[in-house]
């Protein structure tokens, strides 16, 4: 059987062991080539040092950089039951605006804060877009506990920070387990320098989170990307972002859910009878004369939302500040308008999650805002919650992206 794959974000503050943490997930479960381990040891051989786990990660990041432009990397590590993805972002900046604009689609994360110095700055920013994005699998690491002689008192005193914290901003976590990531306690082991603690490893701990997949049976979405004519006929192509379809399937074209119906389906010039949530395929429709990109397609039973009037959480990641009623560009999915922020509810600090002023005329960089947007023309968007890929937007301004932002309802 094929192993499952599995999205997984590590984040929390400079110095606090990711890439510690990461170097020491990878050993543990055998995912890093003989050759490359011998390498590092070498070199930590030739510094007087013992062997650096943050080498691994680091040299790793080196390789995947080299010729190509990426804001994130990707690393792989594998135990029995899946195959993970690691995404580690380069920097907070980068790490903001991959995951609110979607570049790295998380199913779970991993916070990682340092026993010793407890929460910090980062630490509550980070957590505070976990939270923005409602991602629901989460678990956190009180790490470097070798420099607090394991102690139980620091790791309650430390969880129950960070705990009140997540609440806060409506999201919690599995479990908090203790670690060192040097030293490699309840990483792949349990440690027996934590006697009172009685949850499971890391390994056990992230294998534990779920798959939510339950999007494949939700109602079908169908952003129309491009619209081609073939042979006289009209090849409409995109991908389904959630349910399926198959031939004679009778659906609304939107906005104005006009009634169409598949008369074939076709992938690569191939016809098939049907095709799934996540595959990009075509299909041609009796009833839509005057298709075009930027439309969907939905079953008859449920309809995206249709409005000019988007209410939304956006982070504002440009150092320009931006004022109320300044023309943007609206991007979500295949559909580009031209839009305004026309209220500022809220205006909250990233990193605290304070609130800064309601009512609020202008947003700063890393600032976040409760909007509500108006778009020139209809748009058809999803509530981030029920359907992320139709949920998330981001707002360009001269074709930079400056927010990103998720439909709240
Ligand atoms: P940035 O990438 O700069 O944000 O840092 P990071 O979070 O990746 O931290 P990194 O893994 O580079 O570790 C920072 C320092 O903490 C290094 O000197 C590590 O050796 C040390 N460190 C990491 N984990 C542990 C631990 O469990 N115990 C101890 N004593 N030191 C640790
Ligand atoms: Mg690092």
């Amino acid at each position: 059987m094929e192993k499952e794959n599995f999205k997984i974000v590590i984040v929390g503050h400079v110095d606090h062991g990711k890439s510690t943490f990461i170097g020491r997930l990878l050993y543990d479960t055998d995912s890093i080539p003989p050759d490359k381990i011998e390498v590092i040891e070498q070199v930590c051989f030739e510094l007087g040092k013992p062997l650096e786990f943050a080498f691994i990660t680091d040299q790793i990041r080196e390789e995947r950089e080299k010729g190509i432009t990426i804001d994130t990397t990707q690393i792989f590590f594998y135990t029995d039951k899946r195959d993970y993805v690691i995404i580690d972002a380069p920097g907070h900046k980068e790490f903001m605006k991959n995951m609110i604009t979607g570049a790295s689609q998380a199913e779970g994360s991993v916070l990682v804060v340092d026993a010793n110095e407890g929460v910090k700055e980062q630490t509550r920013r980070h957590a505070y877009v976990l939270g923005l994005l409602g991602l629901r699998e989460n678990i956190i690491i009180l790490n470097k506990m070798d420099l607090v002689n394991y102690s139980e008192e620091t790791y309650n005193a430390v969880k129950k920070e960070i705990s009140e914290f997540y609440k806060s901003i409506g999201i919690a976590a599995t479990y908090v387990i203790p670690v060192s990531a040097v030293v490699g306690d309840n990483i792949a082991t349990k440690s027996e320098k934590t006697p009172w603690y009685d949850g499971p490893t890391v390994i056990e701990a992230i294998d534990s989170l779920k798959k939510h997949d339950d999007i494949e049976n939700a109602e079908l979405r169908f952003p129309i990307q491009d619209v081609y004519n073939i042979d006289g006929k009209k090849i409409v192509v995109g991908r389904i972002e959630s349910g399926q379809i198959k031939d004679g399937d009778q659906l609304f074209l939107h906005p104005g859910k006009r009634e169409v119906t598949i008369s074939e389906i076709l992938e690569f010039g191939h016809e098939k009878h049907s095709a799934d949530c996540g595959e990009s395929t075509g299909v041609t429709l009796q009833g839509a004369s005057d298709v075009k990109r930027g439309e969907m397609l939905s079953g008859r039973n449920s309809s995206p939302i249709e409005t000019t009037k988007i209410h939304g959480t956006i982070f504002w990641m440009f150092p320009m500040p931006i004022k109320v009623n300044q023309t943007l560009a609206f991007r979500c999915n295949t559909q580009e308008v031209p839009c305004r922020i026309a209220v500022i509810k809220k205006r909250i600090d990233s990193s605290t999650s304070a609130l800064l002023e309601e009512n609020a005329t202008t947003l700063g960089e890393t600032e976040v805002g409760e909007v509500i947007i108006e778009t020139d023309q209809p748009v058809l968007v999803e509530n981030f919650l029920d359907i992320p890929e139709l949920g998330r937007f981001v707002l360009e301004w001269r074709e930079i992206i400056v927010a990103g932002g998720v439909v709240t309802g």
